[in-house]
């Protein structure tokens, strides 16, 4: 049995894996609703991104609203306006850089945030069962492995950034809704995504952005931390088989069972640009700097997801070798889209077309 859902309130859908998910919901044949995108428009939103559903024939199925998942009054509306029978909350402050820069917003958006759309969210639907709360949550809660070892859904939280703490309350917050109110809600917690439209300071699209610049580029301490990565549709469709077939009150693990060395990874990313550009892969692994480690920095992550694997039947349906040569292709291919972010002039192209309206 599958759960379908007319109203869908996607927050954060200008963002990386949002705006991927709200794209790949609509390929979905047994999804006949509409979409409502809540997001701030933060500097790591381009409602650009969807263009492509603005213009098409499924438009009138989707409607951007620009605000803040703390503002509970636009919350409070929203549901209402909108009818909305289930929230994908993937909305957040996510780079952990920036979290030890200044944590505060993290604290504010990832926390206070969440809370404000439970809380708006159970005032809304009262005990209805018939709808879900999903939460969009990180590996990162878990903490820091050594050399052996997995993050199982049963392994105890112990987050060391700002930002995996205040994902880690997020969760506990999700949680506690249903236990205490009876919520209906899933959620998962993912490994490190890669794929288009990510936000040119994340490892990998940074990488690609500073080989095309002939910068250096920075990798961290010695480089041997480890991630595990994870296409961003792969995530996507992990998300949409929770929520439309998961277990209430569920989490579940997803990752790409694909463990890199940071090193190994730019190095494999120098080799793809070296085929696919002027320059080849020696002048690239040239730039390679090794630079002052990330405070806190997290030693290893590795997900066992063989929960979702066997409960959901979900796959990684691309390799990493694949996955990876197709992402750099599109960042070469797509230097509109990089250039507006990089530039900055998605700001005011955003000001221009958007701000201070919703968009249907
Ligand atoms: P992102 O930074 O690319 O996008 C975040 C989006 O949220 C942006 O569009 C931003 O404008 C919006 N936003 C921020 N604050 C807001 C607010 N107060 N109100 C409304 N909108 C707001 O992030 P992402 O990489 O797409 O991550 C999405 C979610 O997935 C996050 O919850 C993150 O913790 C989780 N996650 C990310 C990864 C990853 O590798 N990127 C892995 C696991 C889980
Ligand atoms: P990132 O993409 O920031 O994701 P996260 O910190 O959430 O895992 O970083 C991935 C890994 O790459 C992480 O171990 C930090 C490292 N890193 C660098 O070495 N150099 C960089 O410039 C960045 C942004 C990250």
């Amino acid at each position: 049995m599958s759960r379908l859902f007319q109203n869908i309130l996607v927050t954060g859908g200008a963002g990386f894996i949002g705006s991927n998910f709200i794209r790949y919901i609509f390929r979905q044949e047994s999804f006949k609703g509409r979409i409502i995108n809540l997001d701030k428009l933060t500097y790591a939103g381009f409602a650009g991104s969807l263009d492509d559903i603005v213009s098409s024939e499924i438009s009138d199925r989707y409607v951007l609203e620009i605000g803040d998942i703390c503002d509970s009054e636009n919350v409070s509306r929203i549901l209402k306006q909108y009818n909305v029978d289930c929230i994908v909350h993937f909305a957040a402050e996510s780079h952990v850089d920036r979290s030890i820069e200044g944590p505060s917003v993290f604290i504010q958006t990832n926390i206070l945030g969440t809370f404000n759309l439970l809380e708006e969210a159970r005032q809304y639907w009262g005990n209805r069962q018939d709808v879900l709360f999903h939460h969009v949550s990180t590996d990162e809660v878990y903490g820091s492995l050594g050399e052996d070892g997995y993050f199982m859904e049963t392994t105890a939280y112990d987050p060391r950034s700002p930002y995996s703490a205040s994902k880690a309350s997020s969760d506990h917050l999700v949680r506690s809704y249903h236990h205490t109110y009876g919520l209906p809600y899933t959620l998962s917690n993912c490994s490190n995504n890669y794929g288009p439209y990510q936000f040119p300071e994340k490892l990998i699209p940074l990488m690609i952005e500073n080989m095309l610049e002939g910068k250096p580029l920075p990798v961290y301490g010695d480089g041997s931390n480890i991630r595990d990565w994870l296409y961003v549709e792969d995530h996507n469709a992990a998300v949409w088989a929770v929520i439309t077939r998961g277990g209430i009150g569920s989490s579940y693990n997803i990752g790409g069972e694909n463990e890199w060395k940071n090193i190994r990874l730019v190095k494999e990313i120098c080799r793809i640009m070296g085929k696919l550009t002027q320059k080849d892969e020696e002048y690239y692994l040239g730039l390679i700097t090794l630079v002052k480690d990330r405070p806190g920095h997290d030693r290893r992550y590795a997900i066992d997801c063989s929960v979702i694997k066997k409960e959901l039947g979900w796959f990684q349906s691309l390799d990493f070798e694949q996955g990876l040569l197709e992402t750099v292709k599109w960042y070469l291919e797509n230097r509109d889209w990089v250039n507006i972010i990089k530039s900055g002039e998605y700001r005011t192209w955003m000001e221009k077309n958007y701000q201070k309206r919703s968009v249907t």
